[in-house]
């Protein structure tokens, strides 16, 4: 294809274009381009916004089925990203992942999975009623984070499992790391399987060189982008790209159609067409900027005594291929806080929000949106938070840091025999049964200890003695557990027999 106008934003100028016209409205949504909003909210969200909140029509294209606009907008973004056809999602990568998988694998079939990936990852499963192939991810023990899936893992992964259809990665992590993508592409399509990428945190790859190989230049078959998340776009909105002919195309246009509201919300589809404009034309000068920021504010914060924020030594650790430098990891834990404290200290003392925050970290992103100002404040902050005497009595109820050092933490227990599909399992009659007592049922839920946030169990997996040990374990811990519907688990929704 030629080259096209990266200058343009056409679904945006259609928008603009319908506003000038003046048009009387009698359509949805039913403010009226503002005019029967409350009164308080349309003063505080502006007029202009208001004004462009219309509805798929003639001169504006349907992101449903798009032939003038959209179809140009997302041609121009498939083409900045080096992708053949690239999709606008309007459900966050959530919706993404759920169609990148109803597209590449069918009911029963095998996918090689990443044991910690997104929930939404599981939504996949349930959905297209595939059978799950867990990969477990690299843990460090050091950072008390996983890193991502390597290479050799799949690679074996793939010897033990000829059938699996798919293999799904997520690269890079919430924390910046990133996969070796070019070797998994290789051994994945040498293989004849397709490579799909949870690349949600890594939208700004493509347009930096000194960020980690993106996805799509790595030539993955479909990968999703979270453009809400590391670029300028509202939330919820993402791209999924897609490379090559081993996905079938009208299979995934129709997913898409299943998943897509008939009433997207229009300003949100024009912040990707302009988002990708911004990074198209200027992206490589503000990534450079970010870049250079985020950089400077490790060492900075690197030189505070009690501190440590990982940088490029941690290349060539077990799942560690490369690092994305925006995402600023800080340890706390030689401070003798928790990352929950920490945070809770940043928000509370200095009103500074991080993105994360575990049991020895916490995340701060840098983005094109974040200035100087902002990460000096940032420093200052850590600069007297590590002064300051820690006020256990406040800030420390549950003494969890020693509590969960102290016993062995990340020897996660043996993955579980499935005696169900997780779709199955999923829309199975369930009850809640004593958790002590739940040995040798089928569980109906995920139940992933935080940190790691590894699921120990995943739906249609057995309860083993083991798994009900180690549990307990941990919750006496003081361990935060996820996925379930009892937060204490004391009761755990299993299979009905
Ligand atoms: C790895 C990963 N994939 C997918 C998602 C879902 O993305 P979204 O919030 O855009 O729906 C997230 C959200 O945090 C994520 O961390």
């Amino acid at each position: 294809m030629a080259d096209l106008d990266q200058s343009r934003t056409p679904y945006f100028q259609a928008l603009l274009d319908y506003v000038d016209a003046g048009v009387l409205p009698f359509h949805t949504p039913g403010h009226i381009q503002g005019i029967g909003m409350d009164p308080a909210f349309r003063e505080f969200v502006g007029d202009n916004i208001c004004a462009i909140d219309l509805t798929p029509m003639p001169g504006i294209d349907d992101l449903l089925q798009p032939l003038e606009s959209i179809k140009e907008a997302q041609e121009l973004a498939a083409q900045a990203y080096g992708a053949d056809h690239t999709f606008f999602l309007i459900n966050g990568s959530t919706s993404g992942n759920q169609c990148m998988m109803m597209t590449a694998v069918n009911p029963g079939e095998k996918i090689a999975v990443p044991r910690n990936s997104h929930k939404s990852m599981l939504g996949g499963l349930v959905m297209s009623g595939a059978r799950p192939i867990y990969m477990q991810p690299e843990v460090d023990e050091d950072l008390h984070m996983d890193h991502c899936v390597t290479p050799e893992t799949i690679e074996r992964t793939l010897d033990e499992h000829p059938d699996v259809v798919a293999v799904y990665v997520v690269s890079p992590t919430y924390y910046g790391v990133a996969a070796d993508l070019a070797s998994i592409e290789r051994l994945v399509h040498a293989r004849r399987k397709l490579l799909l990428v949870d690349e949600a945190w890594g939208p700004h790859f493509q347009f930096h060189p000194a960020l980690p190989l993106s996805a799509t230049q790595a030539g993955a078959d479909l990968c999703i982008n979270s453009t809400h998340k590391m670029l300028s776009a509202f939330s919820q909105c993402a791209m999924l790209h897609q490379i090559g002919d081993r996905v079938r195309l009208d299979r995934l246009k129709a997913v898409l159609k299943m998943f897509l509201s008939t009433s997207p919300n229009l300003p949100m589809v024009a912040s990707l067409d302009v988002a990708r404009r911004q990074m198209a034309i200027e992206g490589h000068a503000l990534l450079s900027r970010t870049i250079a920021l985020a950089e400077e504010t490790r060492r900075r914060l690197n030189l505070i005594d009690g501190l440590y924020c990982f940088g490029d030594e941690l290349k060539g650790r077990k799942g560690v291929f490369d690092l994305d430098p925006t995402k600023i990891a800080v340890t706390v834990k030689d401070l003798g806080y928790t990352g929950y404290e920490a945070a809770e200290l940043l928000r509370r003392r200095y009103n500074i929000q991080v993105e994360l925050a575990d049991l020895f970290n916490v995340v701060a992103l840098f983005t094109i949106g974040t200035t100087r100002e902002a990460a000096d404040r940032l420093v200052t902050a850590f600069e007297e938070l590590a002064r300051d005497d820690r006020p256990l009595d406040m800030y420390a109820p549950s003494g969890v840091l020693e509590q969960r050092l102290s016993h062995g933490n990340y020897r996660l227990p043996k993955i579980p025999p499935m005696r169900m599909l997780p779709r199955d399992a999923y829309l199975a009659q369930t009850e809640f049964v004593p958790f002590k007592e739940s040995a040798g049922r089928i569980c109906a839920e995920t139940i992933s200890p935080y940190p790691p946030g590894i699921p120990v169990i995943a739906p249609g997996e057995e309860l083993t003695q083991e798994i009900v040990d180690y549990l307990r374990l941990e919750m006496r811990a003081g361990v935060r557990i996820q996925g379930t519907y009892d937060d204490e688990l004391k009761t755990v929704r299993v299979v009905l027999e």
